[in-house]
């Protein structure tokens, strides 16, 4: 092992004081579950809760950056770009996308796959005119999409997947299938439930 893995192995992870899980109380609908989570974020004066990694497809490849969510609703998880921009290309070319969220001091990670639709103009001009930098110049190429998770998935989450590293001593249960999750792959161990250790779970 190199010098900077071993220093890498040495930082801090998590915090030991984390929301623990209870998947009997986990909300049928995924997105509820993402708005609950968002709304601990926001109410913990994280900064910038609603920043994600944005994923496209580049002829197959999957390229990444960083995004703010603009809004939620029944069209999907809002984002807002320039159409001109690579990721605006991409998505011209294949609307399919995925977002990741990653909140440290909660240990939670929320993931959403599906398909982007460009939302009409009038909502990608109030977007770009409430933004902090807005002077009044208008941006005919400004775009705000709409990610729809993939309703047509055979998965019960339909292309959500929300996972925890709450503390073992915190979890009231081990995180299994839900109304709001898919099942546990069988060849993935069971989350770990000793009274001393943290591992990841998935629900
Ligand atoms: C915290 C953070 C938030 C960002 N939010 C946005 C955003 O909402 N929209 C956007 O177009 N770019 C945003 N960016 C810049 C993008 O990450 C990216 O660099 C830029 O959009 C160009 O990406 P592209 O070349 O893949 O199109 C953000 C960057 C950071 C670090």
């Amino acid at each position: 092992m190199s010098e900077l893995a071993d220093r890498l192995r040495a930082l801090p992870s998590f915090p030991e004081d984390m929301p623990g899980l209870d998947p009997d109380s986990v909300p049928e609908d995924p997105a509820e579950l993402f708005v609950a989570w968002l709304e601990d974020e926001i109410a913990s004066g994280a900064r910038q809760p609603h920043a994600m990694t944005f994923q496209t497809l580049d002829g197959g490849a999957p390229v990444g950056r960083t995004l703010i969510l603009k809004d939620l609703d029944e069209r999907g998880l809002h984002v807002s770009t320039h159409r001109g921009s690579r990721k605006g290309e991409r998505l011209a070319a294949d609307p399919r996308a995925a977002m990741t969220f990653f909140w440290r001091e909660s240990g939670r990670q929320v993931q959403v796959g599906g398909e982007v639709v460009a939302l009409d103009e009038a909502t990608s001009q109030a977007d770009w005119a409430s933004r902090p930098s807005y002077d009044g110049s208008p941006n005919p190429d400004w775009q705000v999409y709409a990610l729809r998770s993939r309703p047509g998935t055979s998965s019960p989450s339909r292309g959500w997947i929300a996972s925890t590293c709450a503390s073992a001593t915190g979890a009231s249960a081990a995180p299994g299938r839900t109304s709001a999750s898919p099942p546990r792959r069988a060849d993935r161990p069971p989350p770990h439930r000793s009274r001393t250790k943290r591992r990841c779970g998935r629900l």
